[in-house]
């Protein structure tokens, strides 16, 4: 298929028309991420651009002292008092909108809040929340106090959430009592004070009362406060805390290839540049931009393209708390026509579960200006259907490559300067030293699979991982040294350099957006008493591009599998497929999980297994698309 190019009118409106930036970005690569840097507000200017002294751990504007917070509210006030900063709709058609004055006021007032019950610069703030104004108004107040937030998506379990709690030391909790979620009502202080129980060092609780009635909730005195409550009596004006570029704003936890969820920690000074920029120059954003990013704040897109890099540009965000297809797949378009989005910025498996919609044309859809593709590869018909039917052909779209482990965009076309080929995320960004390389490290030939390293850092770039430092060199370093990243994509080139990503090279799969590690999905199964051996693999998904199947064997039910999964991880974590064995598919003693995908996607019989029956029967009774429970004698 041609390229496609985009519009004259698009071109000029672009906040990028130059191509020259590549080759500036290349020749001086400091003043690039300077001149972006100095776009922001800065207490005290960086003494030194990029530190590598340690690598691989590296700095970016050191000696600089800057807060995200002031630089998403208070630096726009004086022009955008009364423009929206955060329109919100709630599942039940409740809607809100912040002005920048509102969301100035009520972060200053929880920041004050904070202070009150203890937090100050450097505690530890884990929130977990649905998604409603109050998620953002917390993470901004915690950036503005110099408290580093831990957002911990709110599909988790009680049991999920008391692990990154313990695991980074959190002292303080916000939350809510509930949210809605497909017509229902989910008790989230109930898990909370279930997590509480097992992890004892939260010294305080704020919680925002979203359902208020009908919940029922205990209020222990001394640790819980609601959050109305607090708010009544507090300060209007607390100036945002002078911190260092490299003082932790956030930490963020994620699926790898070991068995626990890794807290990646980001920066305030060189994060902030990234997101900023990147907003800039792939989303396009402007101040009079309305963007839906449909990311729930609880991960990284959240953070990136919801809250800071829209809000530091001084954007207006939109956000929706229910599930997008839900009371029906049309509710997207419904959002989109009312509010009159003009970036969308969404996952394939959305756009896939669009295409379905039967009312699209409908809808007025003609405020989009630009569409964005994020957290898994999508396929080039899928890509179409969006850029013809969402788009109307007026609409780049921004297919962007990143990681929870990058901050930001790393590969991603620049929309009125990259030709753009359905299905592939293009180049390296202006700035940015991308390779695909063999086994030892050289570059591959177009059309071959090799591992996707980053080759330079950006400002972007995670600071480290919390507590583990260990395990951060093994798990990015070790591969190729400590100057070359290694990322766990898989993705190869084609004959004009453009970059096709296939997928992880390790265990960790993309369910929707969620990034969940099969080693922590066998872990938890194997905890079942009476389970002998388990393994998890990904099969395809027409809608959400993977999904769970999970092979048994020994004594345990499907229902006992299904709520130990819920418990330890969350809902989202349920398996499509649960296959019983009488043993499974080894070889040299160990459970062999590729002989078990090899048997249901290409249906053969790995010769190096020591139970060629097993494998045979499974080739026989299970598909790609099984699903469901199947027992194999
Ligand atoms: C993994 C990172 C990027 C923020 C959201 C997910 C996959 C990400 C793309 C893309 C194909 C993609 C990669 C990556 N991925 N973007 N445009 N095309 N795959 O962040 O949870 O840290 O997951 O998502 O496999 O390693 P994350």
């Amino acid at each position: 298929m041609d390229a496609i190019y985009p519009s004259k009118d698009f071109v000029k409106g672009a906040n990028i028309k130059d191509p020259a930036i590549y080759s500036r970005a290349s020749e001086n690569w400091q003043e690039y991420w300077e001149e972006f840097a100095k776009e922001l507000h800065w207490f005290v200017p960086w003494e030194k651009f990029f530190d590598d002294s340690k690598a691989p751990y590296y700095r970016f504007f050191v000696g600089g002292k800057i807060n995200a917070s002031y630089n998403c509210i208070d630096r726009h006030l004086p022009e955008k008092r009364n423009v929206a900063s955060i329109i919100w709709e709630g599942e039940n058609e409740e809607n809100k909108t912040l002005t920048y004055y509102d969301l100035y006021r009520e972060v200053v007032k929880l920041s004050d809040a904070l202070k009150q019950i203890g937090v100050s610069k450097g505690s530890k703030v884990a929130i977990y929340m649905p998604v409603i104004p109050e998620t953002i108004i917390a993470m901004l107040a915690c950036a503005r106090v110099g408290a580093t937030h831990i957002v911990i998506f709110e599909g988790y379990s009680a049991k999920a959430m008391a692990f990154r709690l313990k695991d980074s030391g959190s002292e303080f909790l916000i939350t809510a009592d509930g949210y809605y979620r497909r017509g229902k009502i989910h008790n989230l202080k109930e898990r909370v004070d279930k997590a509480l129980k097992k992890y004892k060092n939260i010294k305080g609780v704020i919680i925002v009362e979203r359902i208020k009635d009908g919940l029922n909730n205990d209020i222990k005195e001394g640790r819980d406060y609601l959050y109305h409550e607090l708010l009544k009596n507090a300060k209007t004006k607390v100036e945002a805390e002078i911190l260092d570029s490299n003082h932790p704003l956030f930490i963020m936890y994620t699926s790898g290839a070991v068995a626990e969820p890794k807290g990646i920690i980001h920066s305030t000074g060189g994060y902030l540049v990234h997101v900023y920029a990147t907003s800039k120059i792939v989303l396009d954003l402007k101040e009079n931009d309305i963007l839906w990013c449909t990311a729930n704040l609880g991960w990284i897109t959240g953070h990136s393209y919801v809250v800071y890099g829209p809000l530091a540009i001084g954007s207006t965000v939109f956000i929706y708390e229910g599930a997008p297809d839900y009371p029906d797949k049309h509710r997207t378009f419904e959002m989109i026509e009312k509010y009159g989005i003009t970036v969308f910025y969404t996952v394939p498996t959305l756009i896939r579960l669009l295409q379905r919609s039967e009312r699209i044309d409908n809808y007025d859809l003609s405020s989009l200006r630009l569409l964005g593709s994020v957290g898994e590869p999508i396929e080039p018909e899928t890509w179409i259907w969006f850029y013809k039917k969402v788009g109307k052909e007026k609409c780049p779209i921004v297919d962007t490559w990143w990681q929870t482990e990058t901050g930001g965009h790393v590969i991603a076309p620049i929309p009125s300067l990259t030709p753009l080929k359905p299905g592939s995320v293009t180049k390296a960004l202006p700035g940015m030293e991308v390779d695909i390389v063999d086994e030892s490290g050289n570059r591959v030939k177009p059309y071959r699979l090799g591992n996707l390293v980053i080759k330079r850092p950006f400002p972007g770039f995670m600071l480290g991982f919390y507590g583990d430092p260990r395990n951060y060199v093994d798990l990015y370093w070790k591969k190729y040294g400590k100057r070359v990243f290694f990322t766990s994509d898989l993705a190869y080139f084609d004959e004009d350099g453009y970059i096709w990503i296939m997928g992880r090279s390790d265990d960790v799969l993309n369910i929707s957006g969620h990034r969940i590690s099969l080693v922590e999905i066998e872990q938890a199964v194997m905890e079942i008493d009476g389970v002998k051996e388990c393994a998890a693999i990904e099969l395809p998904d027409k809608i959400k591009g993977g999904a769970i199947a999970i092979f048994v064997s020994g004594d345990a039910t499907p229902e006992e599998i299904e709520s130990k999964l819920e418990s330890s991880l969350g809902r989202f974590a349920r398996p499509r497929l649960i296959v019983f064995l009488p043993e499974l598919p080894k070889s040299g003693g160990k459970v062999f999980k590729r002989a078990i995908s090899d048997a249901i996607l290409k249906k053969e019989v790995s010769p190096i297994t020591s139970n060629p029956e097993i494998v045979k029967k499974i080739s026989e009774n299970v598909k790609p698309e099984s699903s469901g429970v199947i027992v194999i004698l």
